[in-house]
């Protein structure tokens, strides 16, 4: 049975004549790095697609250029940038946007684990998690695709399958009874453990999800009593649109440390179905506004567009650059075609070929034949004159990247400028008032500590916990600036002066320290900022005080170090638009 991201929309579909073959296979092989987790070697891509290994290459080269994966030595590695294309689809949907917050405050409420789900065809798919870390069960990421008979959801979605997709379900059973096309659910076993004591239908489905599915619709609510593992247990209810339609299913989910399937509906049902209530006025109130005739047409914020694109429409002149450059390994075609998903987004949630075609500056042809084959794949589906992106679009990377760190975003871009500068450079975030190093890119050893992931040193005397303390409301410095002590001659512990060097670093949006920590040592930082604009981290580049004057420091060091920030910055912000990143 070939993985389900492999079969097309319709599984008995011929591939259109107008289909772009390179597109295809570029999705295959986004497809097959989200399966192993985010890495794989170009060579274990070969075996796993049955592409030639120059079309890896190709393909690799091209995506490379576009930021969506990173070459490193002989693996490639699915990049923070990637993310904008499941981030088209989840704006367009809108869905995490409006209850996200009220999902977020359930699970801070019950302290268990709060998911949002929505139907993929014969699977649930999740579109947002709040996830309570417990070391007994797997939890699930963002994008992740469930099997709908194995998860509390399926039933509730499966309330409203005509007999085409029961039929669908079906075949899909029989084709794959173990579940091997789903990597993100351990495949099913022969029954052992716990499974044993069940009758073997609980395992199959088969009738036993028909039945579920009946009482799903007379109950509203419905329970996952350890179908994907021992020991989950999770309940369940829909969210309606306005029309009546299952819009999403919010599940509560726990283990039965805690809790039995039984009275984990018992004890949360209660406050799941009030949340859900609030979640369906919240999507009533934003219909109204939409709908609202006093409201001008909904503001469109415009596509987001790939890597250092400029903006969509730059798109003609990018990839004319970018085959200029790489020549033969460049393929158009699959950065054209991929592109096509970023014309989708908030208030662009249908598109019509012309206005896929105006967003992207692509030929109406170019435009025509990429949603042909996305939809062949089952990533847009189209409906008359319009296209909408499918759920499916959060498979190309979302749940291995949805976990990313902002050390794991920061390290190539850290290796990138130690490597230009051949200096030291570091990521750290404050802890307390000391600072925490976070990720370390280290030349030669310059101080007389080893500096390493994980060390801490006082925030006053280093140019990162000056960035950081500067990029803190001036009421919230106090405590950084009283009782310090000198570390060298030249520390400067004076709370006056100390607040007065914060002011200026604050103006000047960079901090340099010159021999304050250590004799010898001098060191540049610059905050990074998330998407709102907070200071959540700082980047250095530290060095020998032999190596740069201090004028040199700012002239040769701070702008590659800025843009190293920004290039981070960019990353976290395509990254942390719908999900939380954490910073250490
Ligand atoms: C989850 O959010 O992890 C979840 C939800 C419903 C299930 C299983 C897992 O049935």
């Amino acid at each position: 049975m070939p993985p389900t991201h492999l079969t097309p929309a319709k599984p008995d579909a011929v591939v259109p004549v107008e289909a772009v073959t390179p597109l295809m296979r570029g999705i295959t092989v986004l497809h097959r790095l989200t399966e192993a987790g985010g890495t794989s070697s170009l060579s274990g891509l070969e075996k796993a697609t049955g592409l030639a290994r120059s079309t890896v290459d190709r393909i690799a080269a091209t995506l490379a250029r576009m930021g969506y994966l990173r070459l490193d030595g002989r693996d490639a590695v699915l990049a923070p940038r990637l993310m904008e294309l499941g981030n088209a689809y989840l704006a367009a949907l809108r869905l995490p946007r409006l209850l996200d917050t009220r999902a977020d405050a359930l699970a801070d409420e019950l302290d268990e684990s709060v998911s949002l789900a929505v139907a993929d065809r014969d699977g649930i798919r999740f579109i947002h998690q709040a996830t309570r870390r417990r070391a007994m069960s797997l939890s699930f990421r963002i994008g992740d695709l469930l099997p709908a008979e194995r998860t509390a959801p399926g039933p509730l979605f499966a309330t409203e399958w005509t007999p085409e997709d029961w039929a669908r379900w079906r075949d899909r059973r029989s084709a794959d009874p173990r579940d091997r096309g789903f990597p993100a659910v351990p495949p099913r076993e022969h029954p052992t453990g716990h499974f044993a004591e069940q009758p073997l239908e609980h395992l199959t489905g088969g009738e036993e999800f028909e039945e579920r599915t009946r009482e799903a619709g007379a109950r509203g609510w419905a329970l996952d009593d350890q179908l994907i593992e021992p020991g989950l247990v999770a309940v369940s209810v829909p969210v309606r649109e306005p029309g009546g339609r299952v819009a999403c299913v919010v599940s509560v989910v726990s283990h039965t440390s805690r809790h039995t399937a039984d009275s984990l509906r018992d004890t949360m049902l209660p406050r799941l179905r009030s949340t859900v209530r609030a979640m369906e006025r919240d999507l009533r109130t934003e219909r109204d506004l939409r709908e609202a005739p006093t409201q001008p047409p909904a503001a469109s914020t415009g596509p987001t567009g790939p890597a250092g694109l400029a903006g969509l429409s730059g798109l003609a002149t990018w990839t004319g650059a970018s085959k200029q450059e790489l020549g033969r390994e460049f393929i158009e075609s699959l950065a054209r075609g991929l592109t096509v998903i970023t014309a989708f987004g908030e208030g662009r949630a249908e598109l019509t070929l012309t206005e896929v075609a105006t967003a992207t500056g692509l030929a109406r042809a170019t435009a025509r034949r990429a949603l042909i084959t996305l939809e062949h794949l089952g990533h847009v589906t189209a409906h008359g004159r319009t296209f909408t992106l499918t759920p499916r679009v959060l498979a190309l990377g979302f749940p291995p990247l949805s976990r990313t760190t902002l050390p794991q975003i920061a390290a190539p871009h850290l290796a990138d400028l130690a490597g230009r500068l051949h200096d030291s450079a570091s990521l750290a975030v404050l802890a307390g008032d000391e600072i925490q190093y976070t990720a370390r890119v280290a030349t030669s050893r310059i101080m007389s500590v080893n500096i390493t992931v994980g060390t801490r040193l006082p925030a006053y005397a280093t140019s990162l916990g000056r960035v950081m303390m500067a990029g803190l409301p001036p009421a919230e410095r106090g405590p950084f600036l009283t009782g310090r002590h000198a570390l060298t001659p030249h520390t400067v512990t004076d709370p006056a002066a100390l607040a007065a060097i914060l002011d200026h670093v604050r103006q000047a949006g960079y901090a340099l320290v010159d021999g304050e920590l250590e004799e010898g040592l001098r060191s540049i930082a610059v905050p990074v900022r998330d998407r709102t604009g907070r200071v959540v981290a700082a980047v250095n580049v530290a060095m020998h005080s032999s190596r740069r004057t201090v004028e040199q420091c700012a002239a040769e060091v701070l702008p590659e170090l800025s843009a190293t920030a920004g290039l981070i910055e960019a990353d976290l912000r395509v990254a942390g638009r719908f999900t939380r990143v954490r910073v250490a």
